[in-house]
Parts: structure tokens; sequence; C-alpha cells
């Protein structure tokens, strides 16, 4: 059962008020009402980075993108890292919310969605010492003077401390207290302009590694002043964002907070401190953590978290038990069993579905697919998705054997030497060997089953 939180401050109507409110078991198909907002089933679609915005804006690539997830019946889509600041861009082609001209390409974007029946929301960040990079085609790497040749000029990057991500990447800047009040206003500003954009839920960055992980984890943060040393005060940074962007994010509406559940590094952020972090997030009116792992970077030698099916959903249901706060889950959940099991099980609130949406006719997954990467031409007549015919392969190819390796499993599932949720053997296959419309759809013929079952006296 989800607990229903209880801090001071908010309203009744603010608290998670999952169907569990009514006699009923929960399932993949049931509404979940958070705050006044109800999001029509527990689908979401994780962000996802598509590096093809021009200047921070929004285009027709999004747009179709984006627009998909809504026709496939995703109860909610989260639009990918949104920068709150220009150098806290990952790449030159992110998305941003630094300026007002950002928020009408978005409005049509979410409009859309509404229209559609999906929960518009957005995630906002800042990069920190992971900025200034390549796109994935160009080689996932530092940008360089040599970037320049194609219009991505490198930019000086900022971080808790001055520690480079990874060798062979820049040392960034040691963020000063006058640019922390800079920071916290950036994203006080993004959130308010995402609502004027239509969003109706933001999300927080606070994982991956990027700016606001950066504070947290003891590897990346070595500050002296309040802002470093111990966990209170390496929590200080993100909490002063969260509180900002609670602050100005109307009350009926929810905010999220992505988290990296563990590093996976040895001395590096651990399940204990997010839980800690969770409660914390819970009292400022936070209602949601989207539970994920690991992305700090670091030495190759030093422990990283295993791959395998469903492997961050434990983080989900910890922190949903330990700080009695929604959850969302996300990695390799591959198909609508598998989901529903979680939710039905009281492990998570919501099931977010990234790559692993499997064979969807676009996007670039599919221009990996060694059908060749097309460039697409944008209206400043430079071309947002460059690349040679075989660069989207090479990119996509770690995500392309994850998945091989997540069809590995599903066979031995299917063969019964696996333990993973039980269901009906043809309905897994057919859902894995589809994209997430036809996922959506099967799982909404396999919903009608779980509401058939679950209220027998008005199903003939
Ligand atoms: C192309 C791509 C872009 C991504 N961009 C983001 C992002 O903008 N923000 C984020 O928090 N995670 C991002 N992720 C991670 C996904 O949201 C998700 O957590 C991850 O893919 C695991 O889910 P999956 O196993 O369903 O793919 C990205 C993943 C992919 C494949």
């Amino acid at each position: 059962m989800i607990r229903n939180a209880n801090h001071s401050g908010l309203t009744e109507s603010s608290h998670v008020e999952a169907a569990e409110a009514t006699s009923t078991q929960p399932n993949l198909f049931s509404p979940l009402s958070i705050r006044n907002l109800t999001i029509p089933n527990r689908i979401a679609i994780s962000p996802m980075c598509q590096y093809s915005a021009i200047e921070g804006e929004a285009n027709d690539w999004h747009f179709a993108h984006l627009a998909k997830f809504a026709l496939g019946g995703a109860g909610m889509i989260i639009v990918e890292a949104t920068a709150v600041e220009r150098d806290g861009r990952i790449s030159p082609g992110d998305l941003g919310l630094w300026h007002d001209d950002q928020i009408e390409p978005l409005r049509r974007i979410t409009d859309f969605l509404k229209a559609h029946g999906s929960i518009p929301a957005i995630q906002i960040g800042h990069a920190g010492r992971n900025a200034s990079s390549q796109r994935p085609w160009r080689g996932n790497g530092p940008l360089t003077e040599a970037d320049r040749s194609y219009g991505d000029v490198p930019w000086r990057t900022v971080s808790a401390s001055l520690l480079a991500m990874a060798p062979g990447w820049p040392v960034p800047c040691e963020l000063q207290a006058s640019d922390i009040e800079r920071l916290i206003q950036s994203f006080r500003d993004a959130a308010i302009r995402a609502m004027a954009a239509g969003f109706q839920i933001i999300e927080v960055h606070a994982a991956h590694g990027y700016l606001l992980h950066q504070f947290l984890s003891p590897l990346s943060n070595q500050r002296r002043d309040r802002f470093g040393g111990s966990l209170e005060n390496r929590m200080r940074l993100p909490l002063l964002v969260t509180h900002a962007v609670r602050e100005v994010w109307p009350r009926e509406l929810p905010v999220f907070v992505r988290i990296s559940a563990v590093d996976g590094l040895d001395g590096g952020w651990s399940l204990e401190d997010s839980l800690v972090f969770s409660d914390a997030l819970k009292a400022q009116g936070i209602d949601l953590i989207d539970c994920s792992s690991g992305g700090l970077g670091g030495a190759a030698t030093l422990q990283r978290v295993p791959r395998a099916l469903g492997f961050q959903v434990f983080f989900a249901e910890q922190v949903r038990k330990g700080s009695s706060i929604a959850t969302m889950a996300v990695g390799l959940i591959i198909d609508a069993l598998q989901a529903n099991a979680i939710i039905v099980d009281g492990r998570a609130d919501l099931i977010a579905i990234g790559a692993r949406r499997s064979k969807i006719p676009s996007g670039h997954c599919m221009r990996g697919n060694g059908s060749g990467c097309r460039p697409q031409a944008s209206r400043h007549g430079r071309n947002s998705m460059a690349g040679g015919s075989n660069g989207g392969r090479a990119c996509w190819m770690p995500y392309w054997s994850m998945r091989t390796r997540a069809r590995n499993q599903k066979q031995a599932f299917l063969s019964g030497a696996a333990n993973v949720p039980t269901g009906k053997r043809r309905g897994h296959r057919h859902v894995a060997n589809r994209g997430t419309g036809d996922a959506m759809r099967f799982a909404r013929s396999v919903g009608s089953r779980f509401r058939q079952a679950a209220c027998p006296q008005t199903q003939p």
C-alpha cells in the first residue's frame, strides 16, 4: 500500500491517493492521483535526450519523438533533461528553459500530449562538469576545438569541486557562493517557464552524475564550505533547488525528483544516503522519487551497478518503504506483465520506460539499426542530427547489446529457468517484439483481463 505523505503545509488533496483507496488492488492500468492531478495509468515515458535542439529550442523532431508516446497511450511523458542555464546543457543539442523564447515550441508539444490523454512532464537540470560534451554520434566525449568545425563550440564547465568527470575530461570551475544563488534562481525561473509551457509535472534531475548529483556524492564533492563535507552539507544545494522549484510550482501539481539511488562506486553515494535525502525531499513537499542509479563516472576498475531485468526496482521499493514516499521504477522493465507485477506487488507507484520501448519504429535506436543515420535538416540550414551512415549504429550499440541481454533473460524466463514475474507466455513474447504503441495496446487488453479478475461482479 502507498502510505499517504503527511507533511505540514499541504492540503489533503496534495497527498498521494493511489487507486488502492478503492477496494481493488492497483495495477498498471489504475490511475494515480497525486495532489489534484490524475495520471491515467502507471506507464511513464522516461526522459530521453534527443541532442537535436538548436539553442535549446524544441522543434519538429521533439514533437514527433514525444507525440508518438501519447498515441501509444502512456499515462505520462517526461521531456528530456532540459537545461536551466545555457552552460548547463549536456551537449549543444539539449533542450533548454533559460529563455522565454523556449516556451512556445514546448507548448505546442504539451498541447498535443494533453489532447491525446497523456500528462506532460519535464525534467529540468544542469549538467555541471558533464556539460560541453559531444552528441553521442560525435563520440560522447568532451567537446574539443575540433568540434567547432561543425558548429559545436566547447565551453567551461562548473561543478562542486575541481574534479574532472573522468580522465581526459576538463577540470571544471568550482561553483562560488554567488554562482550558487544564481543557479537556484535559474532552476526557479526554468520551473516558471515550464509551467507557462503547459507542463503538469516537473522533475528535478539530481541523478546520473550531473550537477546536483555532483554535490550529493562524496566522490565528486570535496568542498569545505557549507555545501560540502557532511551528508547534510552535501544535500544542501540540491535541497535548496528542490525547495525553490516546489515554491514556484503550483500547489495542486506534483514535483518529482530523479535520483541515482546508489553511485555503485567504492566510497560513493549509498542507498542509506538516498533514504535520508528522500525523507528531506518528502518534508519539502516533493511528491515522488524517480529511482535510477549510477552515472557519476570514475575509474573503470570501480564497481558499477550490474544490469539485469528490473535491476533498479529494488531501489524504488526501498525508497518507497523506507521514506514512505511514492516512487517510480525504471531500468530494463521490458513488458507490461513485468511492469504490472511491480505495481501489484507494491514495489513502485509508476513505471518508467526508456530505451526499453523496444523496436519502436523511430528515434535514435532505429537510427542505430544499421539502416543509416540520416541528417535532419534544421530550419537554420544546419544538421541537427549529424552523422555518417553508421554513426548512429556505433553510438547506440550499447543499448542494442543491453536489449539482446534482456532478450536472453526473457528466453530464460520462457524456458522456465529464470525467476521473473509469471504471466501468459505468448503475451510476453508478443510484447517484447513490438514497439511501445503495440505494447500499450497489448497491455490494455491484458489490463482488461486484470480488471475482469479484480471486479468479477461488474464484468460478464
Ligand atoms: C537516448 C537516451 C536518452 C536519455 N536521456 C535521459 C535524460 O534526459 N534524463 C534522464 O534522467 N535519463 C535519461 N536517460 C535514461 C532513461 O531515462 C532511463 O532511465 C534509462 O534508459 C533506463 O530505462 P530503460 O531500461 O527503459 O531504457 C536516457 C536514456 C536513453 C536511452
